[in-house]
């Protein structure tokens, strides 16, 4: 199967999964999360593959958000849906059976940030960026960030970053357990390889019992998944959201009003 904005490519039973849009250093439109989708669903139906990388394109963003070019004209609905099917992808990643590792190679913010947790493990390369930087558009995380960001790193720094947009170097991302390690941009896919190389070794059942049995801790498909669905698509009907989004594609600063 081809892509337009994935490069997929299978090697010693590891399937590396790479956004392609480094122009748009790897923006997620809705073309690319359904190919996503496809290249994982392969992946996870291929015996031949006994583990996944996922990646971005060129030196300096793994997936720089969801594409913001996109959301012009979105109704709350149209938000809604779009959080809703983004989402069902990003819990198709997370629990695939053969485990998935986000190899950070530079910005994850928004929809990147939320991809890369999606995954079983994260390494980062020491230029990687972490952040859920919507509010900066009037908007709210909508691919599972509220939820996940909490789960790994804990409420407090969860609220803070969503609040603040603020980023996180790779290595704040270790200390705060966002990121399983950190490496040199040259080592980040050895490291991946080396984890995967030592998971392959094990148990595909028990390995595949390991990621049900964990992601059940957090007892999948609670309600907070829905209500960042619901509080993502109230945004679109707001005049911050129009100034967030068209501040951000006119290269200005928004002026927020509240309303
Ligand atoms: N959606 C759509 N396009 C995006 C994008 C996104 N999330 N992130 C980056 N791009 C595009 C830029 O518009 C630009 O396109 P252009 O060359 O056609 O103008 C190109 O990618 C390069 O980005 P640029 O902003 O020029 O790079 P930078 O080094 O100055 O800044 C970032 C890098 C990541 C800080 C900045 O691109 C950014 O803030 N991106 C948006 C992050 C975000 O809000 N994500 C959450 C979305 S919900």
């Amino acid at each position: 199967m081809s892509f337009e904005n994935l490069l997929v490519k299978t090697e010693n039973a590891i399937c590396t999964i790479t956004v392609n849009r480094p122009d748009k250093l790897n923006a997620l439109n809705k073309k690319t999360v359904q190919e996503i989708e496809a290249a994982v669903k392969l992946a996870i139906a291929d015996v031949s593959v006994k583990g996944i990388i996922l990646t971005g394109a060129g030196q300096k963003a793994f997936v720089a958000g969801a594409d913001i070019s996109e959301f012009v004209g979105l109704s709350a609905e149209q938000g809604m849906a779009m959080a809703k099917a983004g989402q069902d992808v990003f819990a198709l990643i997370e629990q695939s059976p053969k485990p998935v590792i986000a190899a950070v190679n530079g910005f994850a913010l928004g929809g990147g940030c939320e991809l890369s947790m999606a995954c079983h493990l994260r390494v980062a390369s020491d230029n990687a960026k972490f952040g859920q930087p919507e509010v900066n558009l009037g908007l709210i995380a909508g691919y599972g960030g509220t939820q996940r960001l909490t789960q790994l790193i804990g409420k407090a720094k969860s609220m803070e970053l969503h609040m603040t947009a603020d980023m996180l170097t790779a290595q704040q991302a270790l200390e705060l357990g966002l990121v399983n390690y950190v490496t040199t941009p040259e080592l980040l896919r050895p490291k991946c390889i080396e984890l995967l190389e030592k998971i392959k070794t094990k148990a595909p059942v028990a390995v595949a019992g390991v990621i049900t049995s964990i992601n059940a801790y957090y007892n999948y498909g609670i309600d907070g998944y829905a209500k960042e669905v619901s509080e993502f698509g109230k945004c679109f009907s707001t005049a911050d959201f129009k100034e967030g989004t068209g501040a951000f594609l006119e290269k200005r600063k928004a002026n927020f009003t509240g309303k």
